[in-house]
């Protein structure tokens, strides 16, 4: 009988073992996504146009807000779980009238509100090259560190421009 008992309990610390681990394994995932293919019928947020080619944040910016991220934005409530925000950004083009013309597309940056992303302040951040494909970065580093700074605003650099 005692030994029985001894059996199980050995059984059950080791599956108990064994489900921790793969939890922990897979909070470790990085989260895959793929670029909302509708992003252009997003609402455009606002735009930018950086033209040292030397800065980071190098080219035009245009923004955008899925609905549900928008109602948020404009009453300044928290945004909801599967807000979207998409950044394009494009080539600048120097005219000769001095005029700064967008020219090709460069990259997309993504953030999709995810409480699964615990380590980037609950955003999942995400890069695309031009033609969409998405690229790893190590997004804690390269993204949420800088995103840091808007902490204030949920990480949301963004303000809606009417
Ligand atoms: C050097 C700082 C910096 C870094 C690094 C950075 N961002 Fe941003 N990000 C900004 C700023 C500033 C804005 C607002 C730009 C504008 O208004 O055009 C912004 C805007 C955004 C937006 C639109 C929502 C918002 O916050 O306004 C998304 C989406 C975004 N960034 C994603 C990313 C991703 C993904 C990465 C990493 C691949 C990244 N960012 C790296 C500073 C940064």
């Amino acid at each position: 009988m005692k030994r029985n008992r001894t059996k199980k309990i050995i059984t059950f610390l080791v599956i108990s073992f064994i489900l921790i681990i793969s939890i922990k394994a897979y909070g470790q995932i990085k989260i895959k996504v793929l670029l909302p293919r509708e992003w252009r019928s997003y609402t455009h947020v606002k735009s930018m146009v950086i033209p040292d080619r030397n800065h980071e944040l190098y080219g035009f910016h245009h923004i955008y807000v899925n609905n549900k991220g928008l109602k948020a934005l404009l009453s300044k409530d928290e945004f909801p779980q599967r807000t979207i925000f998409v950044a394009v950004f494009y080539d600048v083009e120097i005219g000769k009238d001095g005029s700064l013309n967008q020219g090709k597309k460069l990259y997309y940056l993504l953030m999709i509100k995810d409480a699964r992303a615990e380590e980037t302040g609950g955003w999942i951040y995400a890069f695309f090259d031009r033609d969409g494909k998405y690229i790893e970065k190590d997004v804690e580093k390269e993204c949420y560190d800088c995103h840091l700074s808007a902490k204030d605003s949920d990480y949301v650099f963004s303000k809606f421009i009417k």
